[in-house]
């Protein structure tokens, strides 16, 4: 029987189901979609002038499409939105779990379990329940085991459904994706949800697959990005010792039309909530069914970039400890455009500069000083504080680290700048984005990762 999708429900407004629920709302006005979630501060703030998630374009989209077909209410309000729907998205996180088996590197289930037994119990007729959130391959089953305990006897049909977009671009990238990817086992189904992207996505961009390899291809894509960002830091540290040029050296590896451009930026680490959390689970999996082998070349992603990161911060804390002890530290964004800071770097290196009693001076243009303060630990009291403007941070400092590619750093007069640091002050450019001869022409040396002058 043909099935349409006409009334969906999404579970989960983070920096997922926020931004792809109003872009399907935008592009589907026949469609009306609820986003429902625990968080009603969050609700709150998807239904004010402030967004909680910082997106180029984000604001545009949703001022569209609020009060027409979508809206944002919390979960005590959703049950009636699940009974209406004739799809639901599950869009809540499966992080790291901490503890019991597989603790450190399975993924926690806990939170999109609570979201199917929502389901299961709101749920009226037949439902399509789409998997969004990254998921370990073969969690569609516990899915389909909590749907079937529904006691109104209501019909579900699972489909994975990942999500590609890139923070930052987030709204290009679901205007305008390379691909849309539908798992799933009943073909009615599929072509359903096909059918709600179809609205602006071509049919070949469509990729429908089996439940298990869609799963498995969400968290293979994630590892073989992360797998290419490791791989040229490491190639970075060999630059830096032999006088080549990680830039120079990623170009002649882009140009190789077998191996393309892209995620060849070399870098203080990557960060963000997803490829630390979806290498371990694919760790976690291979070693579940006994691929030792594969397990340890995955391990060995993750890390080289806590390598990456840990050097650069013995680096810069060396540094400091000579140079008066006060570090600048401009940008705590995984990276540019986001006010997303889960996993930056900056945060390990920040907290390896406190740990050596090294007080910092913070700052960046999105990220929420008071969010960020909570995931600082200064155990020797060194000390650290915000401070709006890059003049204002850079104040006294005898060293300074770029941590985030914001256009802002690459437009920085050097010539001010130094007149405001510390006189031996030197910049840690960790994203190869400043102006490294206008800084050095200001007498302020520069480290700049990947780099052989340095
Ligand atoms: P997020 O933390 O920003 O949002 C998740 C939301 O789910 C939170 O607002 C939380 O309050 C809510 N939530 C949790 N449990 C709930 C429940 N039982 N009922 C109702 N609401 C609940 O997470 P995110 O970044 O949007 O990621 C969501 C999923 O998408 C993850 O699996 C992630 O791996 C995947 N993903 C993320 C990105 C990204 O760029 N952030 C990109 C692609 C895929
Ligand atoms: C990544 C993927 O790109 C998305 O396709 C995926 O949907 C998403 O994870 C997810 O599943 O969450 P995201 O983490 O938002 O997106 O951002 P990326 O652009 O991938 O950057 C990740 C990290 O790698 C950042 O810290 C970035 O600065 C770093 N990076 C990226 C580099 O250091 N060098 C590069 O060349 C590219």
């Amino acid at each position: 029987m043909k099935r349409r999708i006409l009334n969906i429900a999404c579970i989960g407004a983070g920096y997922v189901g926020g931004p792809t629920m109003a872009v399907i709302a935008d592009r589907c006005p026949d469609i009306s979609v609820t986003v429902i979630d625990l968080n009603e501060a969050r609700i709150a703030a998807w239904n004010s002038g402030s967004l909680p998630v910082y997106e180029p374009g984000l604001d545009d989209v949703v001022r569209r499409t609020r009060g027409r077909n979508l809206r944002f209410i919390p979960q005590r309000d959703g049950a009636a939105a699940v009974a209406a729907a004739d799809a639901v998205f599950i869009s809540v996180t499966a992080p790291t779990k901490t503890q019991g088996s597989g603790a450190g590197k399975a993924s926690d289930l806990s939170y999109v379990e609570a979201c199917a037994r929502y389901i299961a119990e709101h749920a009226t007729g037949h439902t399509i329940v789409i998997e969004k959130s990254t998921m370990p391959v073969r969690a569609a089953d516990t899915i389909k085991r909590i749907l079937a305990t529904s006691p109104h006897g209501g019909i579900f049909d699972v489909l994975s459904n990942p999500e590609f977009l890139a923070e930052g671009t987030a709204i290009r990238d679901l205007e305008k994706p390379d691909r849309v990817l539908i798992g799933g086992e009943a073909p009615e189904a599929v072509e359903a949800l096909a059918e709600v992207y179809a609205h602006w996505v071509p049919d070949q961009a469509i990729l429908r697959t089996g439940l298990w390899s869609a799963e498995l291809s969400k968290l293979a894509a994630n590892a073989f990005l992360a797998q290419r960002v490791s791989s040229i830091n490491a190639i970075s540290a060999l630059c830096e010792v032999t006088g080549a040029q990680v830039d120079e050296v990623a170009k002649v590896l882009g140009s190789d039309s077998r191996i393309g451009p892209k995620f060849l930026k070399a870098s203080v680490g990557f960060g963000g909530s997803c490829f630390k959390k979806d290498l371990l689970s694919l760790v976690y999996l291979c070693e579940f069914y006994g691929l030792t082998e594969p397990a340890a070349y995955w391990q060995s992603v993750q890390d080289l970039n806590e390598w990456q990161k840990r050097r650069f911060a013995q680096m810069a804390a060396a540094h400091a400890k000579k140079n008066g002890g006060v570090v600048a530290v401009l940008g705590l964004a995984f990276k540019k455009n986001t006010n997303d800071f889960r996993e930056s770097p900056a945060i390990d290196i920040c907290n390896h500069l406190l740990a050596e009693g090294v007080s910092l001076r913070l700052q960046d243009e999105r990220v929420d000083p008071k969010a960020f303060c909570e995931v600082l630990v200064d155990e020797t009291e060194a000390g650290f504080s915000f401070f709006r403007d890059v003049e204002e941070a850079v104040r006294d400092a005898g060293s300074i680290l770029v941590l985030t590619e914001w256009d802002l750093y690459a437009n920085l007069d050097w010539s001010k700048l130094s007149c405001l640091t510390a006189s031996s002050a030197m910049v840690f450019d960790g994203r190869m984005i400043i102006d490294h001869t206008g800084a050095r022409e200001a007498g302020v040396s520069t480290f700049v990762v990947g780099s052989g002058n340095a």
